[in-house]
């Protein structure tokens, strides 16, 4: 196996992305990052990160996954940063986090798919939906030959003035994105299927007495909120009106078949 592509994805977007990549490079095995054995990359030659844009930022799972990731200076990094039209400066954050730790991300792409920020609204028409798939599609296949001959180019960006208001706003919200959780309730069309609790890809919902908990050790990737067959799960008040959201070719199959759960004895209890 050349390539690996490790990806973090909430609604489908990063997983569709990955796989469009994989197609475009051959010989690439995918693995989600929660899921990441030390040697799973061993006789990769590239390493590619496929990820949301959180709060103008890298999520915190990218980060704690890049704490445990094999450390091989020699390899080619790659990363895929999927938004719904801001990237701001999370490619640069996360090429001078990876220098910290000895790694050198070779090029950093800004990839644009729908929004699943379901709290400010739905994904919106269906056109532009379908727009978006296109050009994200053609970029890929743009980008990729450079990838496989192992090119370096600088980190994709939003403009100056997105980098420097959203920089601040990802540091106000970063270090409070686990305790979010606390605006997830639901409504009386829960039926205690327990989906919630499997798409949760760091453990953070159990049922109990019928009814999901959040533990608040949230990364807000929505999954569950997205992924509940009858939108029972609401955040905030705005909600129940929005139209759910997940990347069409992607199942909840594809996010459940990942064995998300993680065992019992490792789930914090509230
Ligand atoms: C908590 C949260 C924060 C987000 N912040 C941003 C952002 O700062 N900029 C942006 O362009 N999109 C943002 N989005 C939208 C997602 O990055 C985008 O919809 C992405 O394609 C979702 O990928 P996924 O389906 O793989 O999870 C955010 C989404 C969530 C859930």
């Amino acid at each position: 196996m050349k390539t690996i592509l490790y990806y973090y994805t909430g609604t489908g977007n990063s997983l569709w992305t990955a796989r469009l990549i994989a197609a475009e490079l051959g010989d690439a095995t995918l693995c989600p990052m929660f899921l990441m054995h030390g040697d799973a990359m061993a006789d990769a030659e590239a390493v590619g990160l496929v990820f949301p844009v959180h709060m103008w930022g890298v999520p915190s799972l990218v980060m704690n996954f890049l704490k445990k990731i094999k450390k091989d200076p020699d390899r080619y990094y790659f990363a895929f940063a999927v938004n719904a039209g801001q990237v701001s400066r999370t490619l640069i954050q996360l090429h001078n986090h990876m220098a910290t730790l000895s790694l050198k991300l070779s090029t950093g792409i800004d990839i644009v798919l729908p929004s699943n920020y379901i709290p400010w609204g739905g994904p919106g028409p269906a056109e532009k939906l379908d727009k978006l798939y296109l050009t994200a599609r053609e970029k890929i296949k743009r980008v990729a030959p450079g990838i496989a001959q192992r090119q370096t180019a600088p980190m994709e960006k939003g403009p100056l003035w997105q980098r420097i208001v959203f920089t601040a706003l990802y540091k106000l919200t970063f270090p409070m994105i686990s305790k979010m959780d606390g605006d997830f309730w639901v409504d009386e069309k829960c039926n205690a299927c327990g989906i919630c609790e499997k798409t949760c890809p760091v453990g953070n919902i159990v049922m109990t007495a019928e009814r999901p908990t959040w533990l608040h050790h949230c990364e807000q990737c929505l999954a569950c909120i997205q992924w509940c067959p009858k939108e029972a799960i609401q955040y905030g008040k705005k909600t129940p009106k929005y139209e759910r959201y997940h990347h069409p070719e992607v199942t909840l199959k594809d996010i459940i078949g990942q064995a998300r759960i993680p065992e019992r004895s490792s789930v914090r209890q509230p």
